[in-house]
């Protein structure tokens, strides 16, 4: 600390009398710098750094040769600026359970970062998946602890070992999307400590993780983004968090609250933390200097340690399309796809008996994320159709969506620019602003409506050439029967239909990608006007239009999957149905289950592939159908993935990370997760039995347990060794697991410790270590896994301390959390605090 003054005193002479700058030296250490451009700052330009400008930037400073910071989301694509590889979901990055695997994940993003000159990329994305109804499930990993910590720890090295500042968020207990501005968490200090911090606090510790992003939401009465209690005392003081708090997109309400509260940089611009708010409170005594400047050094010191200062950032070694981040998007699903059921073994195909596939299902044909911030445009997708045709080259495909989807309608859809004899296509007027303002600067016939990412699907022209604009489309339709149509419109930001003079459609604002539906009776042959309204803002143009009679059909799905060997139907939710900002229901889209029982009554060999970021309703179909991957979101690549498994060129070898119950009304969070009075408090009264810490000692059980998946091959396990240290929590488990099936393999072993006399209330068991380990067929593997204090501990409430306490411990060796193979007990003598 001396030292540090010494030095500000030095600089800020140095920096009056004009002599050579401490902050430009390279060899200089970075306190050193961080504190000589600290005092060479005017408080205008202190106040003006803490405040994010044009969305996705920190400023820069030209006067000071301060370089702008970029930013980019995350965490599932470095996509800001456009087209990026497209990694799966976060969940199924977790499900692989793969240290390594994720670290190259992180390198991969952190490298796409550097090639679009990003210096701070939006993730990881690590809040507890608590119920599997929150819309962002999909970006998060898992709902335990443990897991979560070791999945967060690995991705931050990589994206930082890249020179990329990392962020953790939604800081912290932002469990769900509804009302996420408002509503408030009520989580007991136990509960908050040893479900949903441990994460911040190991990537604090273990990985020196850069950036925090406090959420949208108040956690026990107080907004998170002005929370002394949990930015200043926990995050920066206890944990020694030296990088920054940013706040979530507008998730700023307060200027003074939230300068006090730890909140060092407001994004994506300064609407609360700014010149006219802070300069009177710093007069007035209601916010101290020391604290701006504390902000303003936390951002600079990200500058300097991350080499910011010194190097661009811009990596043109990097290709846009980095072939290496498409082999990791590739390797993440294969070993992230999750085989929950494979009867009479009927995985992998015998591809000597199967002549014919059936492919159905309305997301089997085309690109599947999740929806929000996170979605990402891919250079090119493999989808699970062209996926299989590409792998079986000589086996006969039917396709049927069964259900037909968006896509299918904006392909069929018949327009005309007139009633009167007019050519196919609407006309679109095309304006330079959001507004529809002025004259048309083009005016031309689309025939289907449709620009996807700024391209015109149709005709593979660039849409519009600039990107704030408005897009205004008139014609006809003419029904060719008297029926119920439905009109469906999907887009990013804002859009309108009408239908003759009716507005059937209207979602005018900025908006991720959102599609809306309208049901209309309209009458054979008779013209109906269509008038669709667009302007794009925070995105590029992204929108399409069509429409269709509104029948479901199984007709044409149901005769394909009669006639051949093998089914395999894609359902499940999208990026319209399953994002930011928004819960979704637990039941699969309208007619989905009915479109898995009409199929698998017909074919006995019906593979069931599923979309989702979390569980979802099985019930009126899982027992008919012999066997069930979970894709999750598999990313740009999915499609090769789900090929490379159900051929059998991949083993699988992924496990749920977080448990699957029969029905939502089993989850312990059930009771309270919806705010039923409408008061917009949310009881976190599960406490810490949530996941499989409830189903242990619950009468319910889960249909598929936390840590269960299936392989082809068989894994035994034996021999377990359990060696303490002379610090008797220091303690060396290792068992042997050989692979007695028929096919190489990688096993995913699990360890869990049982307290067995526990003074407090604690789970049955928790997860403390996991190895994911290659064993090829008929061999055997010796496998080895360390604990310490801190896997015996628990969070002491009266000491406000992590700590354990003597007695007896159960140590027990899992394939999942429910099928414990190896056990042995062990005493720890002594009581200690562990933090
Ligand atoms: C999301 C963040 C995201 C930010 C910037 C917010 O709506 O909650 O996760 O990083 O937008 O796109």
């Amino acid at each position: 600390m001396r030292i540090i003054i010494v030095l500000c005193i030095i600089g800020a002479l140095w920096a009056k009398c004009g002599y050579a700058q401490i902050y430009k030296d390279k060899t200089a250490a970075v306190e050193a710098r961080v504190e000589d451009l600290l005092h060479q700052m005017t408080l205008e330009e202190k106040i003006d750094y803490i405040g994010g400008y044009r969305d996705f930037y920190i400023r820069g400073i030209e006067r000071l040769g301060v370089p702008a910071l970029k930013l980019t989301d995350g965490p599932l694509g470095a996509h800001k600026d456009g087209k990026a590889i497209a990694y799966p979901a976060g969940v199924l990055t977790a499900s692989t359970w793969n240290r390594s695997l994720v670290y190259e994940l992180g390198k991969q993003l952190g490298r796409d970062a550097k090639a679009r000159g990003a210096h701070i990329l939006l993730g990881p994305a690590v809040n507890i998946i608590r119920s599997p109804l929150c819309g962002r499930n999909f970006e998060y990993f898992t709902e335990d602890p443990y897991l979560n910590s070791q999945i967060a720890v690995a991705y931050v090295r990589g994206v930082q070992d890249q020179h990329v500042v990392a962020t953790l968020k939604h800081f912290v207990a932002n469990n769900q999307e509804w009302d996420r501005h408002n509503a408030n968490s009520h989580i007991d200090e136990r509960t908050l400590h040893e479900i949903y911090l441990p994460v911040y606090r190991d990537a604090i510790r273990k990985a020196e993780v850069g950036a925090v992003m406090d959420g949208y939401n108040i956690v026990n009465g107080v907004h998170v983004t002005q929370s002394d209690e949990l930015n200043n005392q926990l995050l920066k003081k206890r944990w020694g968090f030296q990088g920054m708090v940013m706040s979530d997109w507008g998730a700023t309400y307060n200027a003074i609250e939230a300068a006090n509260g730890g909140l060092d940089l407001e994004m994506p611009q300064a609407v609360c933390m700014n010149r006219a708010n802070l300069l009177p409170a710093l007069q007035a005594g209601h916010v101290k200097m020391a604290t701006i400047d504390d902000k303003v050094r936390r951002i600079l010191r990200i500058m300097f340690r991350f080499g910011f200062y010194d190097n661009a950032q811009s990596d043109a070694s990097v290709p846009y399309d980095n072939p290496a981040g498409r082999e990791v998007a590739l390797k993440l699903a294969q070993e992230g796809i999750v085989l929950l059921k494979n009867e009479r073994n009927l995985l992998p195909l015998d591809r000597s008996k199967v002549k014919s596939v059936a492919v159905i299902g309305p997301n089997a044909n085309s690109y599947v994320a999740g929806g929000g911030s996170s979605y990402t445009f891919p250079f090119h997708s493999t989808n699970v159709l062209d996926g299989l045709k590409d792998k079986f080259r000589d086996v006969e495909f039917y396709y049927a969506s069964g259900i037909a989807g968006h896509w299918d309608a904006v392909e069929k859809s018949l327009f005309y620019t007139s009633a009167e004899g007019g050519e196919r296509g609407l006309v679109g007027e095309y304006y330079d602003n959001t507004r529809l303002a002025g004259r048309p600067v083009e005016t031309k016939v689309d025939t289907i409506i449709c620009i996807q990412n700024g391209w015109h699907v149709a005709s593979l022209e660039k849409g519009p050439p600039f990107d704030h604009c408005s897009i205004r489309w008139r014609g006809i339709i003419r029904p060719p029967k008297s029926a119920d149509y439905l009109f469906t419109v999907r887009g990013f930001d804002g859009f309108r239909l009408r239908i003759d003079s009716e507005t059937v459609i209207d979602a005018w604002k900025e908006q991720g990608i959102t599609t809306k539906e309208s049901i209309l009776f309209l009458e054979a042959g008779r013209a109906y006007s269509v008038v669709l309204e667009y302007f794009a803002d925070c995105h590029p143009v992204d929108i399409s239009l069509g429409w269709r009679e509104n029948r479901v059909s199984f007709d044409e799905a149901v005769q394909i999957a009669g006639k051949a060997d093998v089914a395999v139907i894609n359902v499940g939710l999208n990026e319209s149905l399953e994002r930011e900002s928004n819960d979704r229901d637990f039941g699969l889209p309208a007619y989905q289950d009915s479109l898995i029982q009409a199929v698998s009554a017909v074919n006995k060999r019906t593979i069931v592939l599923v979309n989702a970021g979390g569980n979802i309703d099985m019930n009126r179909w899982v027992d008919q159908v012999p066997a069930l991957l979970y894709l999750w979101y598999p990313g740009q690549e999915g499609g090769k993935a789900v090929a490379d498994i159900l051929s059998g060129d991949i083993n699988p070898s992924a496990k749920l990370p977080v448990s699957f119950e029969y029905k939502w009304e089993d989850n312990p969070a059930f009771p309270y997760y919806h705010d039923t009075d409408g008061d917009k408090e949310v009881e976190y009264k599960e406490g810490l039995f949530l996941g499989y810490r409830y189903y242990d000692s619950a009468k319910v059980k889960p249909r598929f347990p936390f840590g269960y998946g299936l392989s082809y091959t068989r894994f035994e396990y034996a021999d377990l060794m359990v060696r303490q240290e002379e610090s008797d929590t220091d303690v060396e488990v290792s068992f042997t697991i050989s692979n007695v099936g028929l096919w190489d393999g990688s096993e995913v072993a699990q360890l869990y410790i049982r307290p067995m006399h526990p003074f407090v209330s604690r789970p049955y068991k928790e997860l403390k270590g996991f190895e994911k380990i290659f064993i090829p067929k008929g061999q055997k593997r010796r496998v080895s896994m360390s604990l310490d204090k801190e896997s015996f501990s628990y969070y002491k409430v009266d000491k406000k301390q992590y700590g354990y306490d003597s007695g007896l411990y159960e140590i027990l060796i899992g394939t999942s959390s429910e099928d414990i193979v190896l056990s042995k007990v062990i005493e720890i003598s002594a009581e200690r605090d562990s933090e």
